[in-house]
């Protein structure tokens, strides 16, 4: 076991705690306070199956009030109807502020499971359990929650911190492929954005990792959530730096509206950072053999770069109207250089609508 610690606000906050099962998750509860208290694990259609009873084995040498609830798996429902179902669940199970909400699943279940936390009595304490490379590299620490809310991803929420992270990288093993490897689309960002060196360590140790050497997978996650600590200490409100973390978003979550979640985030996020990739090579930031370098590195992950049926126009008016729009700007994620991202408010819409024609396979 190992562990690392997050500020807020120039404050230690809440720890990290990489461990190969869950033992052990209960003691991390009873110190917070929560022993005796009610619990709620908050999981959806699938993970329920797979670890929901492991968990409150584990949680039942703490407390005998664990109740759960869950949700059909998958983006769909990331929507205030899912909060409120929660809310009728904790009021049914007269949970008071006092109590603590367990989110166990990936990103959809983090999100939805920390704003209903987030909210619920304005405000109960919730741990993350991330149970995919995406959750666990990247969704489960930072503290930003929300739901979509008619058509736009992330559209309603807020930030809340957790008072744990427990991420027990054993649980990649059930994940399909194509989840596991929709995850890499943010492992890969990491490298981009901040830490080239992490960026060819990727490269170097890609065969092992996508073949999931549980010790490698340990060191990336961790990396991963190092960098994104980093940051978010820095600003957690994103008010400046912290957008650096939406490298590949900004196209990225209009293709994914735009293909109507058919595509997974980490697969769309992938696509976005090939566009933002050419539109910083374009400008001369990155070199034409970095941006060729990346971008086939990307595809060797098993990520696409590249999709049909795309219109480019569409994709752009899905952008203006994404939240990230600052007044008539966009404010966009380029690399200068690889390992560097910048926040830029100058992109043009000629620059913007170049970059998506890259992802366009006709
Ligand atoms: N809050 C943030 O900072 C942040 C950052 C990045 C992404 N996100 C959000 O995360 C979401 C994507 O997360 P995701 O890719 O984890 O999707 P997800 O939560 O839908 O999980 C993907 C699928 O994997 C299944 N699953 C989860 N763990 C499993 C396991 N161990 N074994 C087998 N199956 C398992 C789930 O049931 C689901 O069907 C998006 O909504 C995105 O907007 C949030």
């Amino acid at each position: 076991m190992n562990r690392i610690s997050v500020s807020y606000n120039g404050k230690p906050c809440y720890e990290i705690v990489f461990h190969d099962r869950f033992a052990g998750l209960a003691g991390f509860i009873r110190d917070l306070g929560f022993a005796g208290r009610r619990i709620a694990i908050i999981t959806d259609s699938t993970v329920i199956g797979l670890y929901e009873r492991e968990i409150r084995e584990e949680l039942s040498q703490i407390s005998d009030r664990v109740c759960t609830f869950s949700f059909p798996a998958g983006e769909d429902s990331k929507h205030l109807g899912t909060i409120e179902q929660i809310y009728s669940f904790l009021i049914g199970e007269h949970f008071d502020r006092h109590d603590l909400v367990i989110a166990l699943g990936g990103g959809v279940t983090g999100d939805i499971a920390g704003f209903a936390a987030a909210s619920y009595l304005r405000g109960v304490s919730f741990v993350q359990v991330p149970t995919t490379v995406l959750a666990q590299c990247d969704s489960s620490v930072g503290g930003k929650t929300g739901v979509d809310f008619s058509g736009y991803k992330n559209m309603v929420g807020a930030f809340k911190m957790p008072a744990l992270v427990w991420i027990n990288t054993q649980v990649l093993k059930t994940l399909d492929e194509r989840q596991f490897i929709a995850g890499f689309g943010e492992v890969l960002k990491y490298g981009l954005i901040r830490d080239v060196s992490f960026f060819d360590w990727l490269i170097e140790h890609r065969e092992k990792l996508l073949a999931r050497d549980a010790e490698l997978l340990s060191e990336m996650i961790r990396r991963c959530c190092e960098i994104k600590r980093d940051v978010v200490e820095q600003d957690p409100e994103e008010k400046g730096l912290r957008a650096i973390l939406n490298f590949g978003h900004t196209i990225g979550h209009a293709v994914e509206k735009y293909l109507r979640f058919n595509r997974m985030h980490g697969e769309c996020v992938a696509l976005g950072m090939r566009a933002a990739l050419d539109i910083s090579c374009r400008r001369g930031l990155i070199s034409r053999d970095d941006d060729e370098r990346i971008s086939k590195t990307i595809e060797d992950f098993g990520l696409p770069v590249r999709e049909s049926g795309l219109d480019k126009d569409e994709i752009l008016t899905l952008m203006r109207s994404d939240k990230k729009m600052d007044g008539d700007n966009i404010s966009f994620i380029l690399l200068d250089p690889p390992g560097n991202a910048r926040i830029m408010r100058d992109v043009t819409a000629d620059e913007l609508l170049y970059g998506i024609e890259q992802i366009c396979l006709s």
